[in-house]
């Protein structure tokens, strides 16, 4: 099973597809995470790709297309993949493609900005093993603390209101004519993604009619 996870910020692209990788046993390959570890850990890759993450910008399509290209010839993804935030213009998708990238559906996962932008203010991630909780949704046993690992949580960078604002924007200029560039080649599935992380995840599984 080959998916693309295509959604505004805070759709629950992310938490889908940690249970989705889980449920076929195929790794979630998520661009963002690759660009966090990498700015983290102050790499090159990293240093060139701040900048555009710290202000809600996307990353240049050459860079993002050269990292996806070389993760999924790794022996992990010959059964199936998970691309949680790639492609993300029109020229990354051509681009994919072109090199002979294969997608059996892409779930466009929508919600509305009030409710993303409620989703990604209670946001947070721990530093140590990368889960991901929330404060009004899905907060942790105990304060700052992650419940599996015992690490500290904390707010990503570019979670803050304005720098959100701009993502939404990108979003909305840049990544959403992929809706229709993936229905005309009819592997979009719609998911209405306002509800508990089980019920959005039963909406997928019934969509790609495995459940
Ligand atoms: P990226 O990390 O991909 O961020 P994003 O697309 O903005 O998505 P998010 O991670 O914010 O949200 P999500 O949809 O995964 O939601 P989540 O499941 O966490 O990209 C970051 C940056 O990297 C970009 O701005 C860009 O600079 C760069 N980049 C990455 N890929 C790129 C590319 N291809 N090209 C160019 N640049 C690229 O959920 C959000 C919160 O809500 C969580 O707290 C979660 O617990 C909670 N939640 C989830 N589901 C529910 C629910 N059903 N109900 C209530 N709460 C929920």
């Amino acid at each position: 099973m080959r998916l693309i996870l295509l959604g505004p910020p805070g759709s629950g692209k992310g938490t889908q597809g940690v249970l989705l990788s889980q449920y076929f046993g195929i790794p979630q390959i998520s661009t963002g995470d690759i660009f966090r570890k990498a700015v983290a850990e102050n790499t090159p890759l990293g240093k060139k790709v701040k900048e555009y993450m710290d202000r809600g910008e996307l990353v240049p399509d050459e860079l993002v297309v050269e990292i996806v290209k070389e993760r999924i010839t790794q022996e992990d993804c010959k059964n199936g993949y998970i691309l949680d935030g790639f492609p993300r213009t029109v020229k990354q998708a051509e681009m994919f493609e072109n090199m002979g990238g294969k997608i059996d559906a892409v779930l466009y996962i929508y919600a509305p900005d009030e409710e993303v932008i409620k989703r990604i203010s209670g946001r947070r991630t721990c530093e140590k093993c990368g889960a991901v909780y929330n404060v009004y949704f899905n907060p942790p046993k105990i304060e700052g603390i992650c419940d599996k690992c015992g690490g500290k949580l904390v707010q990503r960078d570019d979670d803050k209101e304005e720098v959100v604002r701009n993502r939404l924007e990108v979003y909305k200029e840049k990544t959403k004519p992929l809706i229709e560039y993936y229905k005309k080649r009819n592997i979009l599935k719609e998911i209405d993604g306002v509800g508990s992380v089980e019920e959005i995840f039963e909406r997928i599984l019934k969509n790609l009619k495995v459940s």
